[in-house]
């Protein structure tokens, strides 16, 4: 039996909170270090580290659950370890090898057990690994040094009042460039929305919707989810398709989940911002978000409503959101080597 921390997991929020361990890894000398547990949560590097300088960086996020039956487990972290070499790569970083992440998520989940949030509890622990430059540059160019963390922390919903339809607006910038790396999980893309969140939070809504940075014309993605829609007849699910956002884990398993278990056509398309009216439902996916439910669109005044609005979620989005928990905390079947089991 795992011994349980003393927290309301009920009301945890989505918050950091340092957990007892985190594994750490360096890269010198041309190669990946041990890696080995901490109980330091603070980080020392040098003042010219690319890190500071040059914004080298990228990070995954994924969970660990207790299941029904009261295993520990996560979903499909294998897609992490492979986006996170894709963007380490892309970033001209050493990827860090997946079968280590693997083992590193093992280790640090199993470091943590009391941190995982009981099942029922709508909670889950959220898996922060990242990766960073930490040896000195001034000239601009890939760092010799670099180190790896995965840090863990329990977090409950990451938009407030969890399952209820959130409002977004059309933003005026962009997250990314039309050939640029808006398709990996660097944390520079995330700098470039903040000014963006900042309006829209100010403003009431609850994120963004970027349009595409080249026309302008396309639906693209939020600060932090991708999107889904179901048509008319609730007989279709459409996602957006472009290269300058990124390839989530969660969109691809609801476009599983949705041809394969819940018998709907599934399309992987542009989306024009000028069809959204047409939809009866939109929902964002993710990680953080899992499948959160959108009532409204405000594209400068112009207000786009989905079904009931901010009254509740259309029967789609309940349908994808019950089978994905359910697959995620066991109590539905899951596609092989969707599940990997921690403890
Ligand atoms: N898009 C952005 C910009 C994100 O930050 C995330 C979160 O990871 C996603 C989409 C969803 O990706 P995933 O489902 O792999 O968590
Ligand atoms: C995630 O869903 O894991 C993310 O990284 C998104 C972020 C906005 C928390």
């Amino acid at each position: 039996m795992r011994e349980l921390k003393n927290l309301d997991w009920n009301n945890i929020g989505f918050q950091y909170r340092p957990c007892d361990k985190r594994y750490v890894a360096e890269y010198k000398d041309g190669a990946w270090g041990e890696g080995y547990l901490s109980d330091d949560p603070e980080v020392r590097i040098n003042e010219c580290a690319g890190i500071l300088q040059y914004c080298q960086e990228c990070f995954e996020g994924l969970k660990a659950y207790e299941t029904a039956n009261g295993e520990i487990v996560c979903f499909r972290p294998d897609l992490n370890a492979e986006r996170m070499a894709d963007s380490a790569e892309f970033l001209c970083m050493p990827p860090f090898p997946k079968e280590r992440f693997l083992e590193a998520l093992k280790e640090t989940v199993t470091a943590n057990l009391g941190f995982v949030p009981p099942y029922g509890s709508g909670a889950s622990l959220y898996v922060r690994p990242y990766m960073f430059a930490s040896g000195p540059v001034i000239g601009v160019k890939p760092s010799h040094e670099y180190i790896f963390r995965m840090i863990v922390m329990p977090v409950g919903p990451y938009f407030k009042g969890g399952a209820k339809p959130v409002a977004l607006m059309v933003s005026d910038f962009d997250r990314a460039a039309p050939h640029g790396t808006g398709h990996i999980k660097a944390g520079l893309n995330y700098a470039m929305s903040m000014h963006a969140h900042e309006i829209a939070a100010h403003a009431g809504y609850a994120e963004n919707l970027f349009l595409d940075p080249a026309e302008r014309k396309y639906v693209e993605e939020t600060g932090g989810a991708n999107f889904y829609f179901i048509s008319a007849d609730g007989k279709t699910l459409v996602t957006p398709k472009s290269s300058s956002i990124l390839p989530s884990i969660t969109r691809r398993s609801i476009l599983y989940v949705a041809e394969h278990m819940l018998g709907l056509k599934v399309e992987e398309r542009k989306v024009e911002l000028a069809e959204l009216s047409d939809f009866s439902e939109c929902g964002l996916c993710g990680t953080a978000a899992v499948i959160s439910p959108v009532g409204e669109i405000d594209d400068h005044g112009r207000k786009i409503v989905f079904g009931k609005g901010m009254a509740e979620p259309g029967p789609v989005t309940t349908k994808l959101y019950d089978t994905l928990t359910g697959i995620q905390l066991g109590t539905i079947p899951a596609p092989e080597g969707w599940i990997f089991k921690v403890a």
